[in-house]
């Protein structure tokens, strides 16, 4: 029997990433698509023709027993209540990342969707990408032999979103570029190494570029819609620094929506002692064998990693059984957040 779903928040994400891949899935049918600007709702439903009904209150559709599941895809700071609320109303969520703007609100979540015994899935879509799934898969082969350390990078020259809106208010978003590009990072690292036990942290934060929000010059700015450069807030963190000690490998890096470097790079280093690779962000990897001395780039396909999530959580939610992206597996990478920033507030070094 198909799903129904409603789609809550129809922006960026909703319309690049879950409208396409739930118009593509046979077995589900979007009955809502909610945004409270009810032209950006109007607009979706012109452009994914499986859509049946335009909203403004998401409640709508929690309070229709027809639904089975809700995907929240609103800013950070409504991640909590708009998932909670599906909660109690008895859907299944699968919630954007990061889970919210905090571990503790992070857990709650966690707790109350286990007590109601619904699923709730996060969206490290990471988790779904072929490279990434492979480079777990090498990790479990003994490809790597031990894993020492990761590094990862991710800084571009100008990419500051929505300069003053809720992306670079931290109360609304939870910070900048280490829980919006940062999570996606260290999450996939944490998975590629099957999980590590956190130790200590130390991070630095900066907000630099756009202290001055008027002053800020560049030529591209996605999410320029919520901008509100006059009367807004940038109060996060534009660069992050930090390094992370775990049972297993440690993990360095450094992370810039902005910097005055005009080099954007994106990728992560796994360094094992018979193997390493390095990950082109979102793209295919190159592996190096210690024994040998080969380094091959990978050439495999790499599907829709956003459709393999959406399936996934179709699949979980119709077999009971969760997935990779259970907020039970993401959870740590939300506790690892909090102590970074934690880190950098108090500028010393954080234990578990
Ligand atoms: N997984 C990824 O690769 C990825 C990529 C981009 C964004 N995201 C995440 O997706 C979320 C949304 O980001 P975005 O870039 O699409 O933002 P966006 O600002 O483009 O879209 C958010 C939409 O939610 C609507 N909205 C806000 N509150 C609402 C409410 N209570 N009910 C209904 N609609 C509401 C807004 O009007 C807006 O249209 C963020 O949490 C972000 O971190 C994930």
């Amino acid at each position: 029997m198909s799903k129904v779903v409603a789609v809550i928040g129809c922006g960026r994400i909703a319309n690049a990433a879950h409208l396409p891949a739930l118009s593509q899935l046979e077995d589900v049918r979007i009955k809502y698509a909610c945004d409270i600007i009810e032209e950006k709702a109007v607009k979706a439903k012109d452009a994914f023709p499986k859509i049946e009904n335009v909203i403004t209150d998401y409640k709508v559709a929690l309070a229709d027993k027809e639904v089975d599941a809700v995907f929240v895809c609103t800013p950070n700071y409504s991640h909590y209540t708009v998932t909670m609320d599906a909660i109690k109303a008895g859907k299944h969520v699968l919630c954007e990342k990061p889970i919210t703007i905090n571990y503790k609100l992070s857990k709650e979540m966690a707790d109350a969707a286990n007590a109601a015994g619904v699923m709730l899935n996060i969206g490290v879509c990471n988790r779904h990408n072929r490279s990434i799934e492979l480079l777990e898969q090498y990790n479990r082969e003994g490809k790597f032999g031990k894993i020492y350390h990761v590094v990862c990078t991710f800084r571009k020259f100008r990419s500051i979103p929505g300069l003053g809106g809720a992306f670079t208010t931290k109360a609304e978003s939870g910070g900048g570029v280490l829980i919006d590009w940062g999570i996606h990072f260290l999450d996939l690292v944490l998975y590629i190494l099957g999980g590590a036990k956190l130790k200590t942290v130390t991070c630095d934060a900066y907000c630099e570029m756009a202290k001055n929000m008027k002053d800020y010059k560049y030529t591209y700015m996605w999410s320029e819609d919520t901008s509100d450069v006059e009367n807004g807030t940038n109060d996060v963190d534009d660069f992050i620094s930090g390094y992370v000690r775990t049972d297993k490998a440690n993990i360095s890096f450094n992370g810039a929506w902005a910097q005055n470097v005009n080099e954007d790079e994106m990728y992560v280093d796994i360094c094992g002692d018979k193997g390493g690779a390095r990950l082109s962000y979102r793209g295919q990897f190159k592996f190096s064998d210690a024994a040998t001395l080969e380094t091959y780039t990978t050439e495999h396909e790499i599907p829709d990693m956003y459709f393999c999530e959406d399936k996934a959580f179709i699949e979980a939610i119709t077999t009971g059984v969760k997935d990779k992206s259970h907020i039970d597996y993401v959870l740590e990478s939300a506790k690892l957040l909090d102590a970074l920033y934690q880190s950098a507030d108090k500028k010393e070094e954080i234990s578990f």
